[in-house]
């Protein structure tokens, strides 16, 4: 954080200078990675803690988007990712800064997926790994992730949010190093998500990119990616953020609806996409900066929509997403509702995490 206003830090970059050498690594074939665009990242790549994170596939929607009256949709599947969800993409560069650092000791509050990234990176670094997780929480396949790669874990009476006071709190004494995504390191990685998409769709952005909204480092981190590509005169219209979040844990929907432009932490938030179960999201001010600048939308879904969207996406696509990430099929459907996406656009759903992290949502239907 900044020392004096308190604030969430950014890395900028000089883009000028650093253009040619990032067009030049987007030339060379290759495959799709977090480390190919290590020009716009912020620590060597020499050194790079990988697991082989990002590439993740961008799949037309074949029958879904059809049954929605929609005619181009994507799935950006981020379940593919070595440890099943987004997260891996900011942790490699995390971990990478926390090596460089010399750090001994890595911390995170988590809602399940944080964890069990932090935990993998940390031990291919041959790093100590603290988890702080809500007891009784987090879903039991993300929980034996972070205990198999040898974490810590510390279960915290109370939310995530009361998790991530703690974890900031023990950060703040110095010898733990934080990997949560007030961590900017983690934003670099995970902006990697929109050069991906530039590249898939062959060099044009989407005009609409939909995201579920937990703690909003994701949403943050992707328009940041979008916002760099324009800067580097890479991109033209970059396209419309719209954030989801679960009716019942909805703090930034909230301030969005009622045009504020403050969120109040919501102090008891409630949903079965437990991921996204998150009262006092810390990135709320980033988030919301990405939907105005963008002229997009932060709206909710109910965890019903989320549960029945979760099925659809298995069933029509194939793909087997978490409740949290499914959020973003609902949103989908919802944005169309609205009127805020139209059925001929460019439309790509990002889903989060795989499907076999959170299998309670299943078992409880
Ligand atoms: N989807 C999934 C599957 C998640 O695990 C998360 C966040 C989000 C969406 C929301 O992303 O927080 O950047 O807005 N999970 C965190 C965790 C909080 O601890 O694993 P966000």
């Amino acid at each position: 954080m900044c020392p004096n206003c308190k604030d969430l830090l950014q890395i900028g970059y000089n883009y000028q200078s650093l253009r040619r050498d990032f067009t030049a690594s987007i030339r060379k074939s290759g495959p799709l990675s977090v480390w190919r665009y290590k020009h716009l990242l912020p620590v060597s790549s020499h050194n790079a803690v990988s697991l082989g994170e990002g590439g993740t596939g961008l799949s037309p929607s074949v029958r879904l988007a059809g049954r929605l009256g929609l005619s181009q949709v994507y799935f950006k599947n981020e379940g593919q990712n070595p440890t099943g969800s987004f997260k891996d993409r900011g942790m490699t560069v995390a971990i990478t800064m926390a090596v460089e650092l010399g750090a001994r000791t890595v911390v995170c509050a988590s809602t399940g997926n944080t964890s069990a990234s932090m935990a993998a990176y940390a031990a291919r670094a041959g790093l100590r790994a603290v988890v702080l997780i809500p007891k009784g929480k987090i879903a039991k396949g993300k929980l034996i992730q972070a205990i198999v790669h040898g974490a810590r874990i510390n279960q915290v009476s109370g939310n995530f949010d009361r998790a991530l006071e703690k974890a900031r709190e023990m950060a703040q004494k110095g010898e733990f190093y934080l990997v949560n995504s007030v961590n900017p390191y983690r934003i670099e990685g995970q902006k990697t998500l929109a050069f991906e998409i530039w590249e898939q769709l062959h060099y044009k952005l989407p005009d609409s990119v939909i995201v579920p909204v937990g703690n909003a480092g994701n949403i943050s981190a992707i328009w940041k990616g979008f916002r760099e590509l324009h800067e580097l005169r890479l991109a033209g219209r970059t396209p419309r953020m719209i954030g989801i979040q679960a009716s019942g844990a909805a703090p930034i929907a909230a301030a969005y609806a009622r045009r504020e432009s403050v969120v109040v932490p919501w102090k008891s938030p409630e949903t079965s996409a437990s991921a996204i179960r998150i009262g006092a999201p810390a990135s709320w001010k980033k988030a919301l900066r990405a939907v105005q600048e963008s002229a997009g939308a932060m709206l909710t879904v109910s965890d019903n929509e989320i549960i029945r969207a979760q099925r659809l996406l298995a069933n029509h696509e194939g793909i087997f997403a978490e409740p949290a990430s499914a959020a973003s099929v609902a949103g989908l459907a919802k944005a169309f509702r609205l009127r805020l996406v139209r059925s001929r656009d460019c439309i790509v759903c990002v889903i989060t995490g795989h499907g076999l992290k959170d299998q309670g949502a299943i078992d409880s239907n």
